[in-house]
């Protein structure tokens, strides 16, 4: 009986005395941990070297990749000059538990040469290749955060725009609720450069939206469980994702739909103003023994924001959309146009408080605001349509 459970001890013991090496940064500048994921037990201490140049290991969430969280470790800047070759700074984090741990460098936050926005994360312990909590969908939420940077930067160095007004506002498509104008577009023409592959593409360029720039050729899938555990959400509720990136809705029991909406009119199905309609994935219906999930794949095709909501109703007649059920890829979250204000407005709109006289829109055009503002947001929805398409020629047919 002692000597096995002495060996397991022992093997234990050994298990739990694991060091893991992390290099920060490198003599040549490169703006990376490596490596960039690793997995550990509980009892294993990660240490990280800090390399030349001037890097933290700061402790971030997987929502909010470049961002201290709350009450995570942080390095502290670890300068180190470039004619310094050895005894570089260390920094240990011992492991306490499975859960994982997200990390970034905070050097230049909140700015166009964020090392975060250059993709400088590591992670202990995140998901596997292709579910939602994956290193490649961290590191992605944290390119996007650069590029917004970078775009900000670029437009705010061009002749000051007077769209960016943050306080302009227009009416929603039903309801009679005054919501945020739409921000008014800017159609941009660039060289797109992944992976040795270079193609010129066109896009709808607005304050803070990042460039239509292609994280990888093959895109990154993005998984959202709808409905998960009876619930009346999308998990995540939100997603940032690349042109060529594929959301892969995976629905759960009951009967749900990802139905493509407009922030305007967060509870109806967008069309646009020629009469194209948005994406839908339809009811999918799936009993309550399934153990097999349906999935219902959408394309990201450029930057601007999809909104989506379920189009289900309860029994009792209230709807999923009002219950905040709504989802969206790409909201920009530095503006009021931003993912908790879409949530708010369908709540609001089509919740059980949603006054019944409301009136309904008129015509087809059902997505479309009035214009009451400057930048006319159902103009701005057909543009980003048009675009859209325009984006899914110029990445799809001139990289090949
Ligand atoms: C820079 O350093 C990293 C890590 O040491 C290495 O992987 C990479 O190949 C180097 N790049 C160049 C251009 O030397
Ligand atoms: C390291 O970077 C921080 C933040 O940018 C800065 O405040 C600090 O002065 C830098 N240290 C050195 C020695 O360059
Ligand atoms: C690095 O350079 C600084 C100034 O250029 C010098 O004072 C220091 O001694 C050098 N350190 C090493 C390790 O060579
Ligand atoms: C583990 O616990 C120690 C002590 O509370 C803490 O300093 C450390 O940051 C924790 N590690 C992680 C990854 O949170
Ligand atoms: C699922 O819901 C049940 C009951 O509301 C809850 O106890 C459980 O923790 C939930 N599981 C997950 C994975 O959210
Ligand atoms: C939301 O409310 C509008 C106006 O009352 C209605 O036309 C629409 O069908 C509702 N949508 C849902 C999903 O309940
Ligand atoms: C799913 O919901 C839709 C709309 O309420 C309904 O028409 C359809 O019959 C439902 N499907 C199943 C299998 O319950
Ligand atoms: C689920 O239940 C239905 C009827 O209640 C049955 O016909 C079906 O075979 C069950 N499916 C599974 C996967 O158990
Ligand atoms: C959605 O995309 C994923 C990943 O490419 C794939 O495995 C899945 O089969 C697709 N689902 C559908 C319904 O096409
Ligand atoms: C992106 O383009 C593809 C191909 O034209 C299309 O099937 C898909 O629905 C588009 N995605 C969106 C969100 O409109
Ligand atoms: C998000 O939207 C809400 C409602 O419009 C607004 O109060 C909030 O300030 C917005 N957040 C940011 C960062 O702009
Ligand atoms: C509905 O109204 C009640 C009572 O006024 C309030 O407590 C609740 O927060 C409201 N719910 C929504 C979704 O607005």
């Amino acid at each position: 009986m002692f000597f096995p459970s002495l060996a397991l001890l022992a093997a234990a013991a050994t298990a739990q005395a694991a060091i893991i090496d992390v290099q920060v940064g490198s003599s040549n500048g490169t703006l990376a941990f490596s490596p960039e994921a690793v997995s550990a037990q509980p009892g294993d201490q990660v240490v990280f070297h800090f390399q030349q140049k001037n890097h933290t290991a700061t402790q971030s969430s997987f929502a909010n990749p470049c961002a201290q969280k709350d009450g995570g470790f942080n390095s502290g800047f670890m300068p180190v000059p470039a004619n310094q070759t050895d005894n570089f700074p260390t920094f240990t984090v011992p492991i306490n538990d499975t859960t994982p741990v997200w990390v970034f460098c905070d050097q230049a936050a909140n700015t166009a040469a964020s090392h975060c926005g250059a993709g400088m994360v590591f992670a202990v312990n995140c998901g596997a290749d292709g579910s939602a909590n994956s290193f490649t969908n961290f590191k992605n939420a944290a390119l996007a955060i650069g590029a917004e940077l970078k775009a900000e930067a670029a437009s705010s160095s061009a002749a000051a725009p007077a769209s960016t007004d943050a306080t302009a506002s227009t009416t929603a498509a039903y309801g009679g609720i005054t919501i945020p104008a739409a921000p008014s577009e800017t159609v941009v023409t660039v060289t797109v450069t992944v992976e040795a592959s270079s193609w010129t593409t066109v896009y709808s360029s607005y304050p803070g939206s990042p460039a239509a720039t292609p994280a990888s050729l093959e895109g990154t899938v993005h998984k959202v469980l709808v409905g998960n555990n009876g619930t009346l959400t999308y998990d995540p509720q939100f997603v940032v994702a690349a042109p060529r990136d594929i959301i892969q809705f995976e629905f759960h029991q009951k009967n749900h739909t990802a139905t493509q909406s407009a922030f305007a009119a967060p509870c109806l199905p967008f069309v646009a103003a020629d009469g194209t309609p948005g994406v839908d994935s339809g009811f999918m219906p799936v009993a309550a023994n399934a153990s097999a999930f349906p999935t219902w794949n959408v394309t990201v095709n450029d930057t601007n924001p999809l909104w989506f909501y379920c189009k289900q109703h309860s029994p009792d007649g209230s709807s999923h959309c009002g219950a905040g059920m709504v989802f969206a890829v790409n909201p920009v979250q530095t503006s009021p146009r931003n993912f908790s204000a879409f949530a708010a407005l369908a709540r609001t709109l089509n919740g059980t408080n949603a006054s019944a006289s409301a009136s309904a829109p008129s015509g087809s055009g059902s997505a479309a605001p009035s214009a009451t503002g400057t930048s006319g947001a159902a103009s701005s929805a057909a543009a980003s349509l048009a675009l859209g398409l325009g984006s899914v020629l110029a990445l799809f047919a001139v990289a090949l």
